[in-house]
């Protein structure tokens, strides 16, 4: 599989008509100007070490639905910090995040929430070395009374997998695919609970050109056809120019 562009992403609709979870993601939302922000993070500070680390320092932004921001800036200066707190992985030290009008649960009854509106993506894939690809895929839909069954959510997995040109590689494991076909694997394992937003740490960074480019492609393909909003850090300007907007960091601020 040479050209992303030839690759079809439907992940479908949400588990059918039943679904009582609000559907943030983009094509669904008739947004009058004055609605809500997809997420809103409000004077965000984070402090490691007992406060000898400030790697966030009183950050605030909003996120549109469907919008592609990449995050960008120096090492060390707070881009997987920041990713962490908005996809609920850790907590602020100070400061508030909403999606929708939802405030973020504290971090210990986070779990559902994380599962329901997000997909993650990193640069070192992050797969589990025991399980073959279509296991990895569901390991990440462990949600009691989601309502959809076994067999179901495994025939959407085998989909994913084929759209993202994975076909005849459901039970291989991690270790005999290439660097590319990992990382698309874990963009299917961030797809398969249909999530509102794509959060992505350096996703290209392990990989050559010709890979990340295809990756990108595919990643921006899922957003216009999903209506998803996509968060990606990258030391990449030939990533970042792809963006929407570009959140600049520097020393765990935001200075555009
Ligand atoms: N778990 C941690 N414990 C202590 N310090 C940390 C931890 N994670 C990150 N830091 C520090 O916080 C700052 C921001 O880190 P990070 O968000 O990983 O930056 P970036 O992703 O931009 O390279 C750095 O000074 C880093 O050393
Ligand atoms: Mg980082």
């Amino acid at each position: 599989m040479n050209n992303a562009q030839t690759l079809k992403i439907d992940p479908g609709p949400r588990s059918g008509s039943g679904d009582p979870r609000p559907d943030l993601r983009g094509q669904r939302l008739d947004a009058p100007p004055s609605a809500l922000p997809l997420m809103r993070a409000e004077d965000l500070s984070l402090v490691y070490d007992s406060g000898r680390t400030r790697a966030l320092d009183r950050v605030s932004f909003e996120l549109k639905a469907r919008e592609f921001v990449a995050i960008t800036g120096p090492s060390g200066c707070g881009k997987t910090s920041l990713l962490n707190l908005i996809g609920a992985l850790d907590a602020p030290t100070h400061g508030r995040l909403f999606l929708g009008a939802e405030r973020y649960p504290d971090l210990g009854s986070a779990a559902a929430f994380r599962r329901r509106h997000f997909g993650y993506i990193f640069q070192s894939f992050h797969l589990m070395p025991t399980l073959t690809a279509l296991e990895n895929v569901l390991v990440a839909t462990a949600d009691p009374g989601a309502g959809e069954s076994g067999s179901a959510l495994r025939e959407r997995a085998r989909a994913l997998l084929a759209h993202l040109g994975l076909l005849g590689h459901e039970k291989r494991r991690p270790a005999q695919m290439s660097g590319g076909e990992r990382q698309r694997l874990a963009i299917a394992r961030a797809l398969i609970n249909r999530p509102a937003v794509l959060l992505a740490d350096e996703p290209t960074g392990s990989l050559d050109t010709a890979n990340a480019l295809q990756v990108l492609d595919l990643i921006e393909t899922i957003r216009l056809r999903d209506g998803l909003t996509v968060v990606l850090v990258t030391h990449d300007h030939q990533v970042s120019r792809r963006a929407d907007r570009v959140l600049r960091m520097r020393d765990g601020k935001i200075f555009w």
